[in-house]
């Protein structure tokens, strides 16, 4: 079945804001390495260019992700679903603190860490989101 004009719309600012802020993530540290062989401070700068675009990102998968909740009719939702659905916004959650951390993080050690679990998160908030599209 197609979607309507409406839930194309809105799942597409979704997914395309997940791409930023989930590929984005690993696209950049992809990166790191080749950038920080191109001279001092370019991982850096790249980084701080990069949050201008995943920040916002963030901020608009919160949005749309109210949106499709808003669209869904709860009454035809599982106790499952629900769950799920609680599970995704503590991870969501996660993911934005961890990412945040992580960029205001000092030591190597903390960056590699506080970046890690922001990774993770970041996956998770995106595997589960397939999973409450059914
Ligand atoms: C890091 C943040 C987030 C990521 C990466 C993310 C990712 C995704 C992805 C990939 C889908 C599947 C879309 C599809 O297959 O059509 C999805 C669906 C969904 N997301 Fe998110 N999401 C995020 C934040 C949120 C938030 C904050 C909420 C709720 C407040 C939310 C609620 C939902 C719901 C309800 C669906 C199912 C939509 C439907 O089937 O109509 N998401 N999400």
């Amino acid at each position: 079945m197609l979607a309507s004009a409406l839930d194309g719309i809105r799942l597409t600012i979704h997914v395309l804001a997940a791409t930023i802020w989930v590929g984005g993530q690993f696209t950049l540290a992809g990166l790191v390495p080749t950038l920080r062989k191109s001279g001092e401070g370019v991982a850096a700068a790249a980084a701080k260019a990069f949050s201008k675009l995943s920040w916002p990102a963030y901020g608009l998968l919160i949005v749309t992700g109210l949106w499709n909740v808003s669209a869904t009719d709860m009454n035809k939702t599982t106790s499952a679903w629900k769950v799920v659905l609680g599970i995704k916004v503590t991870v969501v959650a996660l993911s934005g603190i961890s990412a945040f951390i992580h960029t205001k993080a000092k030591s190597k050690s903390q960056i590699a860490t506080w970046g890690g679990i922001s990774g993770v998160m970041a996956v998770a908030s995106l595997t589960i989101g397939v999973f409450l599209a059914g």
